[in-house]
């Protein structure tokens, strides 16, 4: 592909320049601006010697079917993938980055149900350039609206910290929402009355801290994965408020009167962040760091953690469902989050949210959703394992399995409940008359619509077959 290009541009060139067909070596180092009579047409910038090259490609199944059936093409065994669906596109001579255009077909040859251009929803946390921690102690990557400019409700922070390690100390302008992803950690927290708060939280539990209340996680002894979601789209982890930078950026005389220590005391604080930094194991007996005051802890309707793993999933047709929101974790009063998991060939049913914007995020496996924004535009974002989606309130989506393994991902909400209104449950709780009239649907369909929500429909496996 690359000799096919690097052959046409000097062909082009030595032909405008009335050159010999080799470069001009015998001049030494060519200057860095070409000579005047290129500009333009003359009578000896005539094209010859045009080869038409052909564009090496096959189809994959389901390529050429309608646009408009807008199946799922699936790229992954593709040298070359093109940008054609049935009647439209055509081909890609290049330049192009096939391993990308493999992971995102739907981007490649869009439906031909997709129009216009609606936010970018898509954001792999692969994209995210890592904020490192001290001494190999962990990680972090985000997601804000520098890179998502339409997702402005919330934002995420991927983290690991290593077996042992901190998150620092640190309070925060957004709530944070977390979900463990690997691992386990210990969690504490002070609020303003005083209480105290510690607990151990592990893989699939959820913890809550509300903005500006001081934190601290650290890693158990497997180390931890976690993914933070900030109610604010603009939060960065760049500007959180650290331990270690509010000792180092109050003056020593004011430190030693604060806590009424000499001044000798604060000899050897860190003279920067220390963000994410090797600690020494917390003790197996979380007792020994409960830290109880006057004030006394946290009482346990206010926790800041739920132990979401212990929750079973209601399960549905092509899937399964569960949800943790301030109904059953009330601290965190404006999180209502649901992890779906949809079996291959399954999906999870159009529907939008009526009072907020959609943060998710892919745990495992992979899928698609197309956006619908109103009046007429739409666009089919294809998502895979450390993707972050977003689909803004009263936006439509579904999200389908397009793998041959569970799509397992994560959708919070900015709202006091879960909620979501079904696409079918509408159509379905509404008079076949009216419905019949819009959409001109055979009587056949119209009695074949549910009232009841879906949440995750099961379908066929083989996503070519019509
Ligand atoms: C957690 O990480 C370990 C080590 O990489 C891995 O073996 C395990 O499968 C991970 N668990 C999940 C749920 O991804
Ligand atoms: C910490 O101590 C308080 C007061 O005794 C108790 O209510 C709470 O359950 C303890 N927490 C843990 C994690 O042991
Ligand atoms: C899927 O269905 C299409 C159309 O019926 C068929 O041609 C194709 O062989 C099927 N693929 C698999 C993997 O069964």
């Amino acid at each position: 592909m690359k000799s096919v290009l690097a052959l046409t541009l000097f062909t082009l060139l030595s032909y405008v320049q009335g050159a010999p067909t080799l470069p001009r070596r015998q001049g030494g180092n060519p200057p860095l601006r070409g000579p005047s009579d290129l500009l333009g047409y003359s009578s000896d910038n005539q094209l010859t010697d045009q080869t038409t090259e052909e564009v090496p490609y096959t189809l994959v199944p389901g390529q050429k079917e309608d646009a408009d059936l807008g199946l799922y093409l699936d790229f992954s065994n593709t040298e070359n993938p093109q940008p054609i669906r049935g009647s439209k596109g055509g081909t890609d001579p290049g330049p192009q980055n096939p391993a990308i255009e493999r992971l995102n077909s739907d981007k490649v040859a869009p439906p031909g149900t997709d129009h216009g251009q609606t936010i970018n929803a898509n954001w792999p946390m692969s994209l995210g350039r890592a904020k490192m921690g001290l001494e190999n102690a962990g990680w972090s990557r985000e997601e804000n609206t520098v890179v998502m400019p339409g997702a402005t409700a919330m934002a995420g922070v991927m983290m690991r910290l290593e077996a042992g390690a901190y998150r620092e100390l640190h309070w925060h302008t957004a709530g944070e929402w977390a979900l463990l992803l690997n691992g386990s950690a210990r969690i504490q927290a002070v609020d303003e009355n005083g209480q105290t708060f510690i607990d151990d939280v592990t893989e699939g539990d959820v913890w809550f801290f509300p903005s500006g209340v001081p934190h601290s996680i650290q890693a158990l002894d497997v180390g931890v994965e976690f993914m933070l979601v900030f109610d604010d789209g603009f939060f960065s982890e760049d500007a959180t408020f650290l331990a270690s930078e509010i000792f180092a950026h109050n003056p020593k005389s004011v430190l030693s009167k604060n806590f009424d220590l000499p001044i000798a005391a604060f000899d050897n604080i860190p003279d920067g962040e220390l963000f994410i930094f090797p600690g020494t194991p917390a003790p197996v007996d979380i007792e020994e760091q409960n830290v109880t005051t006057a004030a006394g802890p946290i009482p346990q309707a206010g926790a800041y953690s739920y132990h979401f793993s212990e929750q079973p999933a209601h399960q549905v047709a092509g899937g399964s469902v569960k949800i943790v929101d301030p109904l059953t974790f009330p601290v965190a009063s404006n999180f209502a989050a649901a992890v779906v998991t949809v079996h291959p060939g399954g999906m999870r049913e159009i529907h939008w949210h009526p009072s907020s914007d959609e943060w998710s995020f892919f745990i495992s496996g992979q899928g698609r959703a197309t956006l619908f924004e109103a009046p007429s535009t739409a666009t089919t974002f294809d998502f895979h394992a450390g993707d972050v989606g977003y689909f803004p309130k009263s936006q439509s989506h579904y999200v389908e399995n397009t793998g041959d393994d569970d799509l397992v991902f994560l959708e919070v909400l900015q709202a006091d409940k879960f909620s979501d209104i079904s696409l079918g449950q509408w159509l379905g709780s509404t008079s076949k008359q009216i419905v019949g009239d819009t959409l001109n649907l055979p009587d056949s369909a119209l009695d074949q619509l549910k009232s009841e929500k879906q949440y995750v429909v099961a379908g066929s496996t083989n996503l070519t077959q019509t």
